[in-house]
């Protein structure tokens, strides 16, 4: 099986942030995770060693509370990648397979180039492949220097670099998958002796070369996946491209999405062909949307959300944790969380499923059955159910089970007086 080696020591100064860089999020899920799940995804790996150094604890406890094939590792002081690698060297002694190295901030890369980027190591007989991408501006990445017959001679740092390699475009993406027993041997070997006093993990493809390893460098096809994060404005970008896959995923579905721009969508929601999204909705959570639903304008789904066919969700409605079945309309400015909705449901503008209770801090359940009829700005107070084909007055507060085909409403009297206005006015 192979193993993994993601670094994530690094301080993240850029963030301007409390939070240590690897654990701001996308869509609900840290950098780290999107990572460890790459990894986990290609079904290759059993093991993963997560390199911590800057605000070690909060890392430590996130990963032990979510990632249960991740450990952690201390890196104390943080003296360059080829020392944050070499700090899983404890624990990988007698390792004879096969590591892959990344970096904790590059979010956007995915299980299928992993996998696909370990066959070619194995398919090549590879000891070392090194990842490399073509950027048109390869500034402050490190630089892959071939020989003249085209074999992987070294990484050259952007601060070590000639002029001559600086004008190289075919940089270094920071993953390695390295024959680990035939590799760990270089770390004792590392030096400083660079522009910035560090030990350079890049410098264990010279070292391969010269120690008759077979190394090889697998270029990347898609550059967006090795987009790194350090600052608020790359978490920004790193999100959007993400989204606008997912969105493009569902487009090639059959989904139809007006506003691809101002529509997010979680990668966890599944949307049937021929719901139409309408612009500024906001997926987020796991997800599954039927066919032939309308969904947004400014709809919020949190996650949670079951909804079957034909199903409307329009604007300035929230939708929590909650099953809706078919021919179901929520139209406008309503909250439905922790609900079961049935089908041939109206939900009346403005009406609140009222789950949460602040002083208990509990959240309870409502049952709304087939074809209930809830009149506009109601509000149900959970837990309560209410029964088939019943119909509540528009402006209600319901605190009660209402039995099926019942009529329930609360309401003052409706007083008009005639005359008042003038009377007033005299
Ligand atoms: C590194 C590569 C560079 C490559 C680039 C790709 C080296 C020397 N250079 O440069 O060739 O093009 O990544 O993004 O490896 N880290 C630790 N401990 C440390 C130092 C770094 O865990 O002591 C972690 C960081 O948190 C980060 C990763 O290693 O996740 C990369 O470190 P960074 O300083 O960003 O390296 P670059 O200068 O970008
Ligand atoms: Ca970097």
């Amino acid at each position: 099986m192979l193993k993994s080696i993601i670094l994530a020591a690094g301080k993240g100064t850029r963030m301007k942030s409390e939070t240590p860089k690897v654990l701001h999020e996308i869509f609900n899920k840290s950098l780290l995770g999107y990572v460890i799940e790459a990894v986990n995804n290609t079904g290759l790996a059993d093991e993963n060693f997560v390199i911590v150094g800057h605000q070690a604890e909060r890392v430590e406890e996130y990963i032990k509370n979510n990632y249960q094939n991740a450990r952690t590792v201390l890196q104390s002081p943080q003296l360059g990648t080829g020392h944050a690698a070499s700090m899983a060297l404890p624990y990988l002694k007698d390792f004879d397979g096969e590591v892959v190295i990344l970096c904790g901030d590059t979010p956007l890369i995915t299980s299928e180039t992993i996998k696909e980027f370990v066959e070619n190591h194995r398919a090549q007989k590879s000891d070392i492949t090194v990842m490399s991408a073509v950027f048109d501006n390869p500034a402050n990445y490190g630089r892959i220097i071939r020989k003249t017959d085209g074999k992987v001679d070294c990484i050259v740092e952007e601060k070590d670099a000639t002029p001559e390699q600086k004008a190289v475009k075919e940089i270094n993406a920071g993953i390695y998958c390295v024959n680990w027993a035939k590799v760990k041997q270089a770390f004792s070997q590392l030096k400083t002796n660079n522009a910035q006093g560090e030990y350079y993990l890049t410098d264990i493809i010279k070292w391969g070369n010269e120690n008759g390893l077979a190394v090889d460098a697998y270029i990347l096809k898609d550059n967006e996946e090795i987009f790194g994060i350090n600052s608020k404005l790359n978490l920004a970008e790193a999100a959007k491209m993400l989204n606008r896959k997912i969105v493009n995923k569902h487009l090639a579905n059959g989904v139809t999405i007006i506003d691809p721009d101002t529509t997010w969508i979680s990668p966890e929601t599944k949307i049937e062909a021929d719901t139409i999204i309408y612009p500024s909705t906001y997926i987020e959570g796991e997800n599954v949307i039927g066919k032939n639903c309308k969904i947004g304008p400014f709809a919020h789904l949190r996650g949670g959300v079951v909804i079957e066919d034909d199903v409307k969700i329009g604007n300035f409605v929230e939708v929590k944790k909650t099953t809706i079945k078919s021919h179901t309309n929520a139209c406008h400015l309503t909250y439905l969380g922790d609900s079961e909705v049935g089908s041939g449901v109206n939900i009346g503008a403005g009406t609140i499923t009222a789950n949460y209770n602040p002083l208990t801090k509990e959240k309870s359940k409502t049952v709304i059955k087939d074809n209930v009829k809830i009149g506009s700005n109601s509000v149900i107070v959970a837990p309560v159910e209410i029964g088939e084909g019943a119909n509540v007055g528009a402006l209600s507060c319901i605190t009660k089970p209402v039995a099926e085909w019942a009529l329930a409403l609360t309401r003052a009297p409706l007083k008009i007086v005639e005359g008042w206005v003038k009377r007033q006015t005299k």
